[in-house]
């Protein structure tokens, strides 16, 4: 690890407090001008450290850049081996850990960005992605379930997503079926997950969770403002925080993903079950009232079939579009 890293690390440690240059050289076994320098490097990269009257060094609260070293620092003992990498910018995070997957990427590797330039949603919809204010971040599995349970994964991303929110910013979320975060009747977070097939073998190879969080972002374009809204916005907390987190609660859930008792909290979040609803299915709309979700994530939904009789069916995730009337 480089001093400047090193330094991060401690700073993002000691948010509360003035760090003196000699202690942080004393802490790295460098010198008093090689700490100065990496507070110069991390300058340059947007990191805003007050030096106050000569009290020292400190992390101002605004600074809110997304970091390895700031998200493992708030990671227990269990999870400090995950590989985490963050990049200024890239063209969708879930599209780049794919290209990862065929190069061999572990399982585990987790990638964010401050800024996706084509952020990709469900359906072939795009998401908003602008530069700091939003987490964007993808999880890379390769994980040994059949494609049933693989539906899971989906589910349990949002139960994390849910649980991390609560964890750190103390409110609770709903979730919209199948996958959308929703705080105050406002979309906040959307997951996009996607699975590499071995055609060949016959299983699946890798699975991409992707999830985009609006944390502070509020100048949403014309289309989405009345519908999308933000999580974090003056609460002062740090996204890394956040990460951590749902990272946390993640890999919790999927150390018993088939066992599914995180089912029970996905039913309980649901903000469709019991509601009137109408799901686009292959070019047409159909209305409906959501009964349930079944123990694979399906959702069970009754209707009136062509000649008045009530129909029952399971909508499975993919190809459906739901609003809630
Ligand atoms: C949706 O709302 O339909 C799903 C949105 C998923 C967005 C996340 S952001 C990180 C990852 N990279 C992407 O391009 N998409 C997902």
């Amino acid at each position: 690890m480089g001093v400047k890293t090193e330094l991060l690390s401690i700073l993002e440690a000691n948010r509360e407090r003035d760090l003196s240059g000699e202690e942080i050289a004393g802490q790295l076994g460098v010198s008093r001008t090689s700490v100065w320098k990496a507070v110069k490097a991390l300058r340059e990269e947007g990191y805003q450290i007050g030096a106050a009257n000569n009290r020292g060094y400190r992390l101002q609260e605004s600074t809110d850049i997304l970091s390895a070293e700031g998200i493992r620092l708030r990671l227990g003992e269990a999870f400090q081996d995950l590989p985490i990498e963050v990049c200024k910018r890239v063209d969708s995070t879930n599209t780049e850990l794919k290209k990862r997957a065929l190069d061999g990427g572990v399982h585990g590797l987790t990638l964010l960005a401050e800024e996706q330039t084509g952020g990709k949603g469900r359906l072939g919809r795009s998401f908003y992605s602008p530069p700091g204010t939003g987490i964007y971040m993808s999880i890379l599995l390769r994980p040994e379930v059949t494609g049933a349970d693989a539906v899971l994964i989906t589910t349990a991303a949002s139960v994390a997503v849910c649980r991390g929110i609560r964890n750190v910013l103390g409110i609770e979320t709903q979730i919209k079926w199948v996958n959308d975060i929703y705080y105050e009747d406002k979309k906040i977070c959307g997951i996009l997950t996607e699975a590499i097939s071995d055609f060949e073998l016959g299983r699946i190879d890798s699975v991409v969770v992707g999830i985009g969080i609006n944390y502070q972002t509020d100048d949403f374009p014309d289309e989405l403002q009345a519908r999308a809204g933000c999580i974090g916005r003056g609460s002062g907390i740090p996204r890394n925080w956040l990460v951590a987190s749902i990272l946390e609660e993640f890999w919790n859930i999927y150390e018993n993903l088939t066992g599914r008792e995180f089912m029970e909290e996905y039913r309980g979040r649901s903000n469709v079950i019991g509601k009137e609803i109408r799901f686009l299915e292959r070019g047409s709309w159909r209305e409906a009232v959501a009964r349930d979700i079944d123990h694979n994530g399906g959702l069970i939904v009754e209707y009136k079939g062509e000649d008045g009789e009530p129909l029952r069916r399971t909508l499975h995730t993919g190809e459906i579009t739901l609003r809630v009337l």
